[in-house]
């Protein structure tokens, strides 16, 4: 199978999944990419059985809107039961890097929120230990040098991801080589950091569910 192939079967899935909890009040969350794309688009075949959805970036808003499901604001959403979106890096803890489509922070908040967090991932996503990835971090403009050699500081190589501005007008540095073997302690350290809206580590707040595509079929990790 392809890896569009896998990344097709986890969406259906995850649709599989959540189809017969939803009703008519439901509201979904879902996340960015093209894993995320693919559920968008299976999950359209199921728009009149819930209410609408709460987008975690502009493009995922977009391509939701184009399938006639409406999108909330999170503030006016109410209870989100399920947030469906991809990863970059998934370990067995189902903790994970994110943010390589720069749509960590509202991933992180619309994640947050939620009940129940299922991560979408082919197996390609699969680590053993999480860094192998570059962990992306959002910062405001005006602190991207002093995060910067914060991080030095704790031990990553930052770079600046040229020419990318997220949906909250800010920048993304990439942190290469840092040693992530303690995800919940790096979150936190990084995430103090002056400067720092959020990183891509979702260790705080993992994933409560992964359906990981394989050339076997699709595995449930919880
Ligand atoms: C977006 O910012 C990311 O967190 C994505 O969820 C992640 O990069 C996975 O993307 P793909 O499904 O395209 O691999």
């Amino acid at each position: 199978m392809t890896q569009d192939e896998l990344k097709k079967a986890v969406a259906q899935a995850a649709v599989d999944y959540i189809a017969p909890k939803l009703d008519s009040d439901s509201i979904v969350g879902v996340g960015t990419g093209s894993t995320a794309n693919f559920f968008i688009d299976l999950l359209a075949e199921h728009k009149t059985d819930f209410d609408g959805a709460v987008a975690s970036s502009e493009a995922t808003a977009e391509r939701l809107k184009s399938h006639g499901i409406p999108v909330y604001d999170l503030n006016s959403a109410g209870t989100l039961e399920f947030y469906v979106d991809g990863a970059d890096e998934a370990n067995e803890r189902l903790e994970l890097i994110k943010g390589g489509g720069a749509a960590l922070t509202r991933e992180k908040i619309v994640a947050a929120v939620a009940k129940t967090f299922i991560c979408i991932a082919d197996e390609s996503k699969m680590v053993g230990v999480l860094g192998a990835f570059p962990l992306p971090v959002e910062v405001i403009p005006m602190a991207r040098s002093h995060v910067g050699r914060e991080i030095v500081k704790l031990g990553g190589d930052p770079v600046y991801r040229e020419g990318v501005v997220t949906d909250n007008g800010n920048i993304i540095i990439d942190v290469h080589n840092m040693d992530l073997s303690r995800p919940l302690d790096m979150e936190e350290k990084i995430n103090n950091i002056v400067g720092v809206v959020t990183n891509g580590l979702f260790a705080l707040r993992p994933a409560d569910l992964l359906l990981l595509g394989t050339t076997e079929g699709v595995k449930t990790i919880t």
